[in-house]
């Protein structure tokens, strides 16, 4: 227990009642600070700007009553302890004190020293037990949600890993066949003249056929991104690279580039062209959301979480945004709303599965105004040790 005064804000319209309490108050066994407030606007302001401990509250204040006051503070989620002093008459009160969230109510005729101590020093005991435990509530939601997170990317990390050694025995059976029929199918169309019956059918095969080689070789990327050589880099130009690649589709779109990169390195550990695909896969669905033109922004900035120094990306659009009931499976492999054969449904499962071998984070949320924000986190790799930290 400290040994700080405890700040006693008694608001009553009687001056003389501020005697009687500080003649009571001799007994407490901690030093005290006695304030007197007639007005329960001012008493009201005082209690919401933190300067009382505890209120003694009286019932009557002129035309108002202490009950009101009490039940202003507690609708405002103001916690400050407070104790009813009531009158002569007054008894009926005690249930409506306890209602309005008083601690305690004590009958002014028969307050004493001794019963006024114990009331304060309950309420105060009240209030710090109560605020402890909204404390350990408020930290075991969180862990909850931390819980909560960490399964679904779990969770997430298990189908991509057996998608992906799916993916990769698959893809290989199918490319062989693949090649086959789109080599056949490209001589025949080349024998028949392009008024043939067939040629129509034949176009039809070949463009259904080059749509399963996107499909393959999506896969197959996701498959082999284990083989490529990790590397310390700045991601600053990795950027600038997959944006590159994205201008001409974007100028196509009338939609706007912009890059808010920093001037000094961000320096990650990892695959660069895989960062690459990430920011290329994230950055044509953002085109892909747009069709009507908009703004396509990508930012990255240092960010620190506690003793850890992230490098965070942000890809910024303000296209349709993506609904509600599509949100728990945007990462889901082959989950797609465009129209066949215009999206494998594989883009977004392989950002997620590069970053969580990059060891990142990713997340996405409904930008400001309209459009989706995507944001990745990937462990800052060669940072100077924080000053005083452990060698
Ligand atoms: N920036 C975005 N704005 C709106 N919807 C999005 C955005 N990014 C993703 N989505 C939604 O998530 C779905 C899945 O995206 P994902 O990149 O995995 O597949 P896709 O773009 O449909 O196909 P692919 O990338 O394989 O060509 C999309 O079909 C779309 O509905
Ligand atoms: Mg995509």
């Amino acid at each position: 227990m400290d040994d700080r005064p405890i700040r006693i804000l008694l608001v009553d319209d009687d001056e003389d009642e501020r005697v009687i309490v500080r003649d009571f108050l001799r007994d407490l066994d901690r030093p005290f600070d006695l304030d007197w407030e007639p007005d329960p606007t001012r008493a009201f302001d005082k209690a919401a700007a933190g300067a009382a401990d505890i209120l003694l509250v009286d019932y009557r204040l002129g035309p108002h009553n202490g009950l009101d006051l009490i039940r202003r503070l507690r609708e405002q989620d103001i916690r400050t302890p407070a104790v009813l002093l009531t009158g002569q008459g007054d008894h009926a009160v005690d249930l409506l004190a306890m209602e309005a969230g008083a601690s305690d109510y004590l009958a002014k005729g028969q307050l004493s020293a001794s019963l006024l101590e114990r009331s304060i020093r309950y309420a105060l005991e009240h209030h710090r037990n109560r605020e402890a435990l909204r404390e350990s509530h408020r930290r075991i939601e969180e862990a909850f949600k931390q819980l909560r997170d960490n399964q679904a990317q779990l969770v997430q990390s298990a189908r991509l890993a057996s998608i992906g050694q799916l993916a990769a025995g698959v893809a290989h059976e199918i490319n062989n066949p693949l090649t086959v029929i789109l080599g056949l199918s490209e001589g025949v169309r080349r024998r028949i003249p392009p008024d043939d019956p067939a040629a129509a059918p034949l176009a039809a095969i070949e463009r259904e056929a080059l749509r399963v080689r996107d499909l393959v070789r999506n896969l197959l990327s996701f498959s082999r991104q284990k083989e490529a050589p990790e590397t310390i880099f700045d991601v600053a130009p990795v950027l600038a690279d997959a944006l590159a690649l994205l201008e001409a589709e974007a100028v196509s779109r009338g939609v706007e580039i912009r890059r808010e990169l920093p001037g000094s390195p961000l320096r990650v550990r990892g695959v660069p062209p895989q960062l690459q695909q990430v920011i290329i896969n994230l950055g044509s669905n953002a085109l892909d959301a747009m069709s009507a033109g908009g703004l396509l922004t990508i930012r990255a900035e240092r960010s620190v979480e506690g003793r850890q120094a992230w490098v965070r990306i942000e890809v910024t659009d303000t296209g349709t945004g993506i609904p509600p009931e599509a949100a728990p499976r945007v990462f889901d492999p082959f989950f797609t709303t465009k129209d066949p054969g215009r999206g494998t449904g594989l883009g977004l499962t392989i950002v997620h599965e590069i970053v969580t071998r990059h060891g990142g984070r990713i997340a996405f949320a409904p930008a400001p105004g309209q459009g989706t924000r995507f944001t990745l986190l990937l462990p800052e790799a060669g940072a100077a040790p924080a000053p005083g930290g452990a060698p």
